[in-house]
């Protein structure tokens, strides 16, 4: 017997074969029995007949959802099932049964988010979930083959770090070995900056932490970051790669998921269009545009999610916002030579409200900038010699960013919260299961 995948039923039609699965569901209709069955890859519906198959009725009958089962029976084709095929039922094989006095705690039923995320191992088995971890799946395998693709070599940057490299307000702090402090890594970058000077154009793709106190749609206290980072690189060229990098990403899915992006029911004419080039404006013509659609904002002001859903409405995809002022951004940032009280800086803000996904800029390459910087903004130096010494030895430009992978999948499965793309989601309130 051939053993297969639901994904796969339709290559099988008419034919006999094996599941290895779960059952999702079962509706009972006398000396009928339709059940629907699971395997990771998608469901499938099945029939049961009790007069040509007694045997595999009577296992099947009362069976408890999410027993694990392994099923035979024959594809065919049938238009009203869900996915296009079914399965007639021949022999069944029980692996567990789920005891009657404790069933599985998620119906197929509404039920409550803060219930829901106290059952994300077991949520994550319902087909929508299932459905938004293989979009990740995939964003993160074309992403990497999209920088692979450019000429980036993949490299990895520590977990534990000595210093902050988004601020100093959301570092996580370790108690690490012999009473000495090590933080958990907010970015890769100044890791990936040394690298680059090693290996020309590199990017890490790992997890970053943040003690974020928002409690928003957006923000995660451990999240998933790539970080291309290249020498000799300048502030247009890094925009255009992260411009490409994000097209590359929504077009994959929309070619290898097509199936996925059905069961979230996302509208995929807002993913089509997203190809370079994208719109880019500047700092100063966003505040513009704020202040046009009766948004108070002013040159200084940090834009939230209000201003970026207003900025977004605006374009069919995303939008790069370059040129912010130097004083609200990072210490690490290269000054526009023309106007030094801007920062070569950039962020690319997703459409349809889902915010800023990528944050990046030219970093500044000159020893006596970069030490009035770290002094400006009261970082420790002694922690910080070696990111001087890139400066010392062979300093180049360079640019890079950072791309966040739970806000760019959230966006392109529609999902209301970024907490469903991620496994096991870490948020303020939130470390189990
Ligand atoms: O803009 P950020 O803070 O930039 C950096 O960390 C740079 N050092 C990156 C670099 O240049 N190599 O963060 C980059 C991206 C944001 O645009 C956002 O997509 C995501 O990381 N991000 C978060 N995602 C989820 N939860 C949070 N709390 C996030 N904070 C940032
Ligand atoms: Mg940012």
């Amino acid at each position: 017997m051939t053993t297969i995948t639901i994904e796969q039923a339709g290559k099988f039609d008419g034919q006999e074969v094996t599941l290895k699965g779960w059952l999702y569901n079962l509706r009972e209709s006398g000396k009928l029995l339709f059940p629907i069955f699971r395997d990771g890859t998608g469901i499938i519906q099945g029939v049961c007949a009790l007069k040509e198959n007694p045997e595999a009725f009577e296992s099947l009958k009362g069976l408890t959802q999410e027993s694990s089962v392994i099923v035979t029976g024959k594809i065919r084709a049938e238009k009203r099932a869900p996915g296009g095929y079914e399965i007639g039922v021949t022999k069944i094989h029980i692996v567990q049964k789920v005891p009657e006095s404790t069933p599985f705690p998620i119906q197929l039923k509404e039920h409550g988010v803060d219930f829901l995320l106290d059952q994300r191992h077991l949520w994550i088995r319902t087909p929508r979930q299932a459905a938004i971890l293989r979009i990740r799946a995939e964003a993160i395998r074309s992403a990497r083959e999209y920088m692979d693709g450019q000429g980036y070599t993949l490299t990895d940057a520590p977990m534990f770090t000595p210093a902050a490299c988004e601020g100093t307000s959301t570092l996580f702090e370790v108690n690490y070995i012999d009473d000495q402090k090590a933080y958990l890594t907010q970015s890769g970058q100044l890791y990936a900056e040394a690298i680059a000077m090693a290996l020309g154009k590199v990017y890490t793709f790992g997890p970053t932490f943040r003690a974020e106190k928002s409690k928003t749609r957006r923000h995660l206290t451990e999240f998933w970051m790539l970080e291309p980072e290249a020498a000799y690189v300048e502030f247009d060229e890094v925009m255009s790669l992260g411009e490409g990098l994000v097209s590359a990403i929504v077009q994959a899915v929309l070619k290898n998921k097509p199936r996925e992006l059905e069961t979230l029911k996302r509208d995929v004419t807002k993913l089509e269009n997203v190809k370079p080039p994208f719109p880019r404006i500047s700092y100063e013509d966003a505040v513009a545009v704020l202040n046009k659609n009766g948004n108070p904002a002013k040159f200084g002001d940090d834009f939230g999610a209000d201003e970026e859903t207003i900025i977004s409405k605006e374009f069919d995809r995303p939008v790069l916002i370059h040129h912010y002022p130097s004083a609200m951004k990072a210490f690490y940032m290269q000054p526009d030579p023309d106007r030094p009280e801007l920062a070569l800086a950039f962020d690319m803000i997703a459409p349809e409200g889902y915010g800023e996904i990528i944050g990046g800029s030219q970093r500044i390459h000159d020893y006596d900038l970069l030490l009035k910087r770290l002094r400006e903004h009261h970082l420790p130096e002694d922690s910080f010699q070696w990111y001087l010494d890139l400066r010392r030895y062979g300093s180049v430009p360079h640019s890079g960013f950072g791309m966040g992978l739970e806000r760019t999948v959230a966006w392109i499965c529609g999902t209301e919260h970024i907490r469903e793309v991620i496994p096991f989601p870490r948020m303020i309130y939130r470390v189990y299961p």
